[in-house]
């Protein structure tokens, strides 16, 4: 905040509370030391109104609001730039309560940064641990229950693009993947775009214009098998899915994979280790590894 506008907060605040205090204290009238009390001189269809003062506990209250907002005011952030006397802040508040759950996590995160990822797997209190900081870290791209969306692994299926070996998934967390399929739609046109979509899709055994797909397969064997092999098993070193298993990362409808071939794909999976420290990647890493066999996933790698 400008120091103008830090000086207008002050004003403006300081003003309000003068202004309060002295309205209470100007409009403040005694009780009647006889009980007695005058009628206001106003009348309506013959209802008069008592001119009865406020109670004095009523007028104590307000002076000791204003009191404690002085206080307040004086002791924590809240008058334009100046901070306070205690020096309080939100970031330093989150901060302490960082440090203090994580003095209390950390031997935990020790212990299973100790413990084989296939081990910890297994572990109620490691899959817990892991599904909160899934929820924290990944749920926004991976969908809290880790299925995904379109562009977006569904990481609970057992297929997998990069690998689904501990050491395969600890490093997509650690270092992020770049994904890189060109576009293929200049290369081939769109004639061509057609005949390999349905050569892709007869590679998943799905019902596909025979003719089309041959042609297609000549395309497929000049420009896609240096990436995704000659059978359409993809290669999980370029992060080239499996292109037999019916399973897509960007959806399996013809215009879904004429897209994916004419404009190209590039998925991101951030790197995570500026965020998170190895135990929680390692972690992490066996809370994902365990996922498709706790949803019922055939073994696959
Ligand atoms: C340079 C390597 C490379 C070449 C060559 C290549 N691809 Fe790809 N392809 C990839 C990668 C990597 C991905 C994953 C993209 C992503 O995850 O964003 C991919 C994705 C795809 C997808 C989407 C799969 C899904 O799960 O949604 C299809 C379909 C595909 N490629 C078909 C082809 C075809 C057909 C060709 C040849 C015309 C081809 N690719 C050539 C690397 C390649
Ligand atoms: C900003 C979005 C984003 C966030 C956050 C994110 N991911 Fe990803 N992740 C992706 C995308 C996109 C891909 C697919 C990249 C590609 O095209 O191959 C991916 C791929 C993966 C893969 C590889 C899947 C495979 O088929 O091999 C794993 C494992 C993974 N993410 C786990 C995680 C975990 C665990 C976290 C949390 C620490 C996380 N991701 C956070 C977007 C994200």
């Amino acid at each position: 905040m400008s120091t103008g506008w830090s000086v207008f907060v002050i004003v403006i605040t300081l003003g309000m509370l003068l202004g309060f205090t002295w309205l209470i204290l100007n409009t403040r009238r005694i009780q009647d030391p006889n009980g007695a009390n005058k009628l206001n001189d106003h009348e309506f269809d013959g209802i008069t109104e008592y001119d009865a003062p406020m109670p004095e506990w009523f007028t104590w209250m307000f002076l000791g609001s204003i009191a404690f907002a002085l206080i307040y005011l004086i002791l924590y952030p809240g008058l334009g730039n100046f901070p306070g006397l205690l020096g309080w802040t939100s970031t330093g508040a989150l901060e302490a309560d960082q440090r203090r759950a994580e003095a209390r996590f950390d031997p935990l995160f020790q212990r299973f940064l100790r413990t084989p990822a296939e081990e910890l797997a297994e572990n109620p209190q490691a899959i817990r641990m892991g599904e909160r900081l899934f929820g924290n870290y990944c749920a926004q791209c991976h969908g809290s229950d880790a299925r995904g969306f379109p562009g977006f692994p569904n990481l609970t299926d057992g297929h997998w693009s990069w690998g689904g070996t501990p050491e395969q998934i600890r490093m997509t967390l650690v270092n992020g993947r770049v994904a890189a399929m060109p576009a293929w739609g200049p290369v081939l046109g769109e004639d061509g775009i057609r005949d390999t979509t349905e050569f892709v899709i007869s590679l998943a055994g799905r019902e596909h214009d025979e003719e089309a797909a041959a042609r297609g397969a000549e395309h497929y064997a000049r420009n896609c098998v240096a990436c995704h092999g000659p059978e359409g098993r993809g290669n999980q070193a370029l992060g080239a899915g499996d292109l037999t298993t019916g399973v897509y990362l960007y959806g399996g409808s013809r215009e879904t994979i004429a897209a994916s071939l004419r404009d190209g794909r590039n998925g991101v999976m951030p790197a995570q280790s500026d965020l998170l420290d190895e135990a929680r990647i390692h972690v992490l890493t066996a809370f994902v590894y365990g996922l498709p066999r706790r949803h019922g996933a055939t073994e696959r790698e």
